[in-house]
This record gives structure tokens, C-alpha cells and sequence, in this order.
């Protein structure tokens, strides 16, 4: 049976994007109940959810009664999504109102519940509203963090609403975890999470750079399934070109040493730190204030190098509190005396974290892909192989070790 979603829109303008979650989940086979409140009618009509959705959209409890829809729609959902969530809404949803069909629905539901706010700025850090937002984390209930950027007028700050298709993103996952283990949906609610992505980049003059061929497609694959799973990310990205996942802090960076300064300021503050950024090894000594000349003698010039930080055996090392877990990657090629998990034991050894993940990177499959396939070392001695899969259940199948190796004294 197609999973049943309540997709609940309150009044706020950024209701005409839930119009292409709604879209986006319909046309992946999902079964979509639409219900919005009266003022997101206001913003989009009613005709537009029962055409995209096919199905009659109500936002009272006084249509169908005879179908007891406030209690059959909530009763009957996989999942319900309210997309954009307004600071009104929270606030009735944490303190039990149920004057509307949607905070009826939002009472009579029994499955997992993500709620993705919209505001401005000034709403969303109101002590009202996150009073509202810690009371509904408290619950179970998966509150995304706004995007930071362009507010309804001319304003910007945080509070936007992320883009429909990684609010999608979250759906599917939270959805996919809930039909395996219910409980477990949540398991890192309340923890801080710090994720490294992408490449970084040493240059040799302004437009010449040293780089890698890291997408930054695991690290954010990771970032956006610990949001599923209720973690507050931070995500430091070196270079990528991905959209930012939903409800995730990205911290934008060039280089290795750049990368090192922000990862190692907020590790110790950290649950669990997963480096599956591709750090340059190594940056020319010195970088050239204007464009490099060709020599008109024919002759190429040397480039002399220095060595990076190791950024993972620094956080490794230092590390701030028990019970942190951290995560490396090793992408290995094997070679005539050693093999692939021969060399990343040790380096497992030499980099000091708690897992590593191991990529064979022999035929060079993995740069760029959407798919992934690992084997994760841990300093315990566990050897857990991930089934070839996407980079999306790859990063659950590394949270799931995570999780159950965090200890109590954290950030919670
Ligand atoms: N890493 C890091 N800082 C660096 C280089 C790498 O934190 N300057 C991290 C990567 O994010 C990854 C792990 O270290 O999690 C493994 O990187 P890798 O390049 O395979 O390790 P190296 O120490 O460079 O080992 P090798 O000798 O195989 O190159």
C-alpha cells in the first residue's frame, strides 16, 4: 500500500512551496491527504491541493463528518509533514489546541511527525517560539531549522522555508526509518552534529588551485539523514555545489586550512564529528598574488608543496568530551602487499578516531555518484559491511553505528 502522508500547510506566504512537496511526493507513489488551515488558504486555494493531490481538501472539521475526519486522518497517516509550519501552529500543536482540522489531525496521529517552519527572523528566535520548538523536540516531534536567506520582502535572515525538494529528502528518510524501527526514528534528537564535505581547494595563483575530485554528495547525504534522525547539523563544506540540505547550518570553506580552523572550533562541542570531507594533503608553500606567465623559454615551473594538518587525528587527539564519537574515510586503492582493509585498519590505528569508513576506490566509481558502497572499521574491532546502496543509506547505516556508540555525557 502506498504510504499515507498528511501534508498540513499553515498560512504563511511560503505555502506555494509545499505545492511542489505535495507534487513531489504524490508523483513518487505516495498517498497525500492535504490539509491546510484557514488563513494557508488564504495564500493557496483550495482547488490547487485537491488537483495536485486528488482529493478533496478541507480545512474545518465540519465537512464529511460522517467520516470523523478529525480523528480518521491523523489515525490513519504514515507520516505528517507541515510544510511551511508557522510559529501560530507550533505554538497550538505544543500546547494541545485543536480548533481546525490540521492541529485535530496533529493530535490523533500516532506516527512520526515533521514539522518545517517558516518566519521571520524576529518569530522564529522569539523565546515564545522556541519555547514552542524545544517542547515539540521534547515530544518526538522532528522540527527542521529554517534556512538562512531571502525572507518575504526585501529582508533576509533565517527563517525561509528549504527547498521543497530536500524537505522531500526528509520525508522519504523519516518515512523509510519509521517502516523499519518506529522508536528508533529520532535516535539522535538532541545531539550536535558536525559533518565535513567536499573538497578543498590550495591555490597556486588567483585562478589556478590544487583540488580533488570530492563532491561533497556523502557528506551532505550524511548532514540530511541526521536531520532525519533529529540531529542538529552543522555542516562544513569545502567547495560543493549541491543544494543545502534541509534544517542543516552550512559553513562554507576553501581550503585545508580554513576547513581545520572551523572544523576544530566546534568539535568539542560536537556529539559525534564525521570528516567525510577530502582535505587537500598538501598546499603550495607559497601562492602567487597575480597569474602565473608562461616562460617564453619553453620551461615549466615548479611547484614546491608543504603538508596540510591532519584535521581527523587533530579532533581525534584533542578530543573534547567522552562519549564523542568520530568518523573518519579512508578512500583506498589497495596495493601489491596490502590490501584495502589491511590499509585502512592502520590507518584507523594512526588517525586515532573511532570509525573509519572504507571506500575501495580502485576503479574510481565513487567520485561524483549518487551510490556508495563501504565497510566501517571500528576502533572496537567491528567490521560492519554497507550493502552497495545510495549515499543516502550509506550515511544511515554510519549514523546507526554512531548512535550506538554515543555515550550520555554530551551536549544534550
Ligand atoms: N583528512 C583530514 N585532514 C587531512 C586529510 C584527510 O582530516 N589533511 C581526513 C579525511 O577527511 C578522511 C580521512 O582523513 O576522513 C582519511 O583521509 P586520507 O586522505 O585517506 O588519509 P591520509 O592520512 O591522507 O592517508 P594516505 O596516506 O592514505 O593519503
Amino acid at each position: 500500500m502506498a504510504p499515507r502522508v498528511v501534508l498540513g500547510v499553515s498560512g504563511g506566504i511560503a505555502a506555494y512551496k509545499a505545492c511542489e512537496l505535495l507534487r513531489r511526493l504524490t508523483e513518487s507513489g505516495h498517498d497525500v491527504q492535504v490539509v491546510p488551515t484557514a488563513s494557508a488558504l488564504e495564500f493557496v486555494g483550495a482547488p490547487t491541493w485537491a488537483a495536485l493531490s486528488g482529493k478533496p481538501v478541507s480545512a474545518q472539521v465540519w465537512d464529511q463528518v460522517h467520516a470523523v475526519p478529525h480523528v480518521s486522518i491523523g489515525q490513519a497517516a504514515d507520516l505528517v509533514v507541515v510544510a511551511p509550519a508557522t510559529a501560530d501552529l507550533m505554538a497550538k500543536a505544543a500546547h494541545g489546541l485543536a480548533d481546525d482540522l490540521l492541529t485535530n489531525t496533529l493530535l490523533t496521529a500516532r506516527c512520526p511527525v515533521v514539522f518545517a517552519p517558516a518566519m521571520h527572523t524576529e518569530m522564529w528566535e522569539h523565546p515564545a517560539t522556541q519555547a514552542n520548538v524545544a517542547l515539540l523536540r521534547s515530544r518526538g516531534v522532528l522540527v527542521i531549522e529554517p534556512a538562512e536567506g531571502r525572507l518575504t520582502g526585501a529582508d533576509t535572515g533565517k527563517g525561509r522555508l528549504p527547498e521543497p525538494a530536500e524537505l522531500f529528502d526528509v520525508c522519504v528518510q523519516v518515512l523509510a526509518r519509521a517502516a523499519v524501527d518506529r522508536a528508533g526514528v529520532a535516535d539522535l534528537d538532541g545531539r550536535h552534529v558536525l559533518v565535513s564535505a567536499g573538497g578543498t581547494r590550495e591555490f597556486l595563483d588567483p585562478v589556478r588551485f590544487l583540488g580533488n575530485r570530492s563532491s561533497g554528495r556523502q557528506g551532505y547525504a550524511l548532514a540530511s539523514a541526521a536531520v532525519a534522525r533529529g540531529a542538529d547539523v552543522t555542516v562544513v563544506a569545502a567547495n560543493v555545489s549541491l543544494p543545502d540540505p534541509a534544517g542543516v547550518k552550512v559553513v562554507r570553506v576553501t581550503t585545508t586550512a580554513q576547513m581545520r580552523d572551523e572544523v576544530v572550533g566546534r568539535a568539542a562541542a560536537a556529539d559525534a564529528v564525521v570528516m567525510a570531507a577530502a582535505p587537500a594533503d598538501f598546499r603550495p608553500v607559497t601562492t602567487s598574488e597575480s597569474k602565473i606567465k608562461k616562460a617564453s623559454d619553453g620551461s615549466a615551473p615548479s611547484v614546491e608543496l608543504v603538508q596540510n594538518p591532519d584535521i581527523l587525528a587533530e579532533i581525534s587527539r584533542e578530543r573534547g568530551r567522552s562519549g564523542q564519537v568520530i568518523v573518519g574515510f579512508a578512500a583506498e586503492t589497495g596495493d601489491v602487499e596490502r590490501s584495502v582493509l589491511d590499509l585502512a585498519r592502520s590507518k584507523l590505528t594512526r588517525k586515532g578516531c573511532d570509525l573509519l569508513v572504507v571506500n575501495d576506490v580502485s576503479g574510481g566509481a565513487v567520485f561524483g555518484s549518487t551510490e556508495n558502497e563501504a565497510v566501517i572499521l571500528a576502533a572496537d574491532g567491528a567490521e560492519i559491511k554497507v550493502p552497495h546502496g545510495t549515499k543516502g543509506s550509506v550515511a544511515h547505516a554510519i549514523w546507526d553505528q554512531v548512535a550506538a556508540r554515543l555515550g550520555d555525557d554530551t551536549n544534550r
